[in-house]
């Protein structure tokens, strides 16, 4: 039976490159997921978009002396060029600065305020007195009153991530000046989050399916009490208020960009010429919607936007899931933009090629616990792993068979114990892979997969074709048309992580047409190699790294970008 399945992904500050922190949290998973269904048969939708609102955004304006839509622009284009280089095939990736996203959040908006979930309040804002203006929320920085990290910001707390208002701050300071905030009164709206505790705790309960860290993170979150949360700002970038007499204050940022899921699906549906088609994604229960972000992210997906969603009602669907995941080091120490402590991927593109990136940030992922990206992992694996286990056992069983068998499957003959092993194993690969697939297990995946490739090369080893030709040609022509026929259920199960080398094998093997559209099926994908088919001259999938690369990109870090 086809599934449905709605893949959010954060939505990135259009403030910057992205870089492999980035990918690591969360959009190479979301990618592997969605790619992963599509071959399944099953019916995907996986947006996201450029957050183009916010002080980040600002900030970057600022220093550079640009507008706030310059920035965006710039980088937005930059994110889609990266997502199409990386091979990251987002159904679509809009941004927030469009109008049907404003008019989605409007409605949401205007919904709650009928329905009392929205009010209007007096609150503190940040006003330093030095710079004569208001606070952003990011410019106030101060001691968390939860768990006392001393570098907390005014939105929230990156050691306990949990979401602060700048005056729970103990010994706030403006970050511009280091002044003391005073606080002053404004009028802003606010989300009735205390309106949702009960229900967010009986939903929660029904998710035992989240992984350890998203649940413990939504549950000590919840156990502390809601409040409510102002939703508006004293600033002039960001979408409009759709109240008559707000004209000098604008929508939070976070409380829009959520929005971007709905909205995106909406524009998505749009541009489809099937309007409606998006209600096939939020409306329809038995579609399952997961939301791929990073671990710092987690509250607002599991807690806030839950919320909004339920007091807008109209049937719309809560999150499936939020595989969140942690945080990816770089050399051992936290990725810094300002002291350029980071591979930008815009610049790693430049000199290497996605699969092996994509390999290693799968392998390594942090999925469960934080990761470190080191040159020195990147070369090693690239070498002992991508070329040595897979690339040459693709390599040496496709040019020796075209070379000796004049470039075409070999006719197989009566199959052995061994013959039907490895055949098996590639049966339960497709199984096992597929089931941690399924449940998010990226790393598990990946290794399931390689294991298929190490056993393979030992079914090699043994039947030693090479040697069999001299003597023995029909099995050693039964022995290869068996590897081929492992590698091409060995190119799908890899494809969703590392697509563009299963293309690559796919046009070796003699097919034309994406290997996208091949199916996650034992059965078609052995019945695919028969013998005579014609093969096309292979090449190497990966090339050798040499151990120089590591000194020469462990130079480029650290150095301030000119
Ligand atoms: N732009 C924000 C961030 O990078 C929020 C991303 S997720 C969203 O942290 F859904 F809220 F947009
Ligand atoms: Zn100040």
């Amino acid at each position: 039976m086809t599934e449905r399945i709605f893949i959010g992904v954060a939505w990135p500050y259009a403030n910057g490159s992205l870089h492999l922190g980035h990918l690591a949290g969360c959009y190479l998973a979301a990618d592997i997921f969605a790619r992963y269904h599509r071959m399944r048969g099953n019916e995907v939708l996986m947006v996201s978009g450029s957050d183009t609102h916010g002080t980040p955004i600002t900030i970057r304006a600022d220093q550079e002396g640009i507008t706030p839509a310059e920035v965006v622009e710039r980088y937005h284009a930059e994110f889609l060029q990266t997502w199409e280089r990386l091979g990251v095939t987002f159904d679509l990736f809009t941004h927030t600065n469009t109008e049907n996203h404003e008019r989605v959040v409007h409605d949401i908006f205007k919904s709650l305020l009928e329905q009392g979930y929205i009010y209007t309040d007096n609150m503190l804002l940040a006003y330093c007195s030095g710079c004569q203006r208001f606070l952003p929320d990011r410019y106030v920085e101060g001691i968390c009153p939860h768990c006392s990290y001393d570098r907390a910001r005014g939105d929230q707390c990156d050691q306990c991530g949990r979401t602060l208002d700048p005056q729970e701050l103990i010994e706030a300071q403006c970050i511009l000046c280091g002044g003391r905030p005073e606080f002053r009164e404004s009028e802003h709206f606010f989300l009735k989050l205390s309106a949702f505790q009960e229900p967010l705790l009986d939903w929660i309960r029904e998710q035992p399916h989240w992984r350890a860290n998203v649940a413990n993170q939504t549950r000590s979150f919840l156990e502390g009490g809601l409040k409510d949360r102002a939703i508006t700002r004293d600033l002039t970038w960001g979408i409009p208020i759709p109240v008559e007499g707000y004209g000098g204050k604008r929508i939070y940022v976070w409380f829009e960009a959520v929005i971007g899921y709905l909205s995106a699906a909406v524009e998505w549906a749009a541009n489809s010429g099937q309007a409606e088609r998006w209600q096939d994604f939020w409306k329809d229960p038995a579609t399952r919607s997961y939301y791929f972000i990073g671990k710092d992210n987690i509250p607002f997906h599991s807690i806030i936007w839950p919320a909004m969603l339920m007091g807008y009602g109209n049937g719309l669907n809560l999150p499936y899931d939020v595989p969140a995941n942690e945080f990816l080091s770089l050399e051992s120490r936290k990725f810094s933009t300002s002291q350029n402590w980071a591979v930008w991927i815009p610049d790693y593109l430049e000199r290497y090629d996605p699969d092996p990136l994509r390999y290693l940030l799968s392998i390594n992922m942090p999925e469960t616990g934080d990761a470190d990206f080191s040159w020195a992992e990147f070369v090693r694996r690239n070498n002992e792993e991508l070329v040595a286990t897979y690339g040459n056992l693709v390599n040496r069983v496709l040019s020796f068979t075209y070379r000796n068998f004049d470039g075409k499957v070999p006719e197989p003959g009566d199959l052995d114990e061994t013959d039907r092993q490895i055949l098996a194993a590639a049966r339960a690969a497709l199984d096992a892979v597929g089931d941690s697939l399924h449940h998010t297990r990226f790393k598990a995946a990946l290794g399931q997969a390689f294991a298929l490739a190490q056993e393979t090369n030992r079914y090699l080893d043994a039947k030693a074709p090479w040697r069999a030709i001299k003597t023995q040609r029909q099995e050693a022509a039964t022995s290869l048309c068996v590897s081929i026929q492992v590698i091409n259920c060995l190119k799908v199960i890899l494809a969703p992580f590392l697509p563009f080398s299963s293309q690559k094998v796919h046009g070796y093997l003699g097919f034309d047409g994406r290997v996208e559209a091949e199916s996650w099926e034992f059965e078609p994908l052995i019945q695919a190699i028969r013998g005579g088919n014609p093969l096309r001259q292979p090449a190497p999938l990966y090339t050798k790294l040499d151990p120089q690369t590591v000194a020469a990109e462990s130079e480029r870090l650290g150095t301030p970008a000119v």
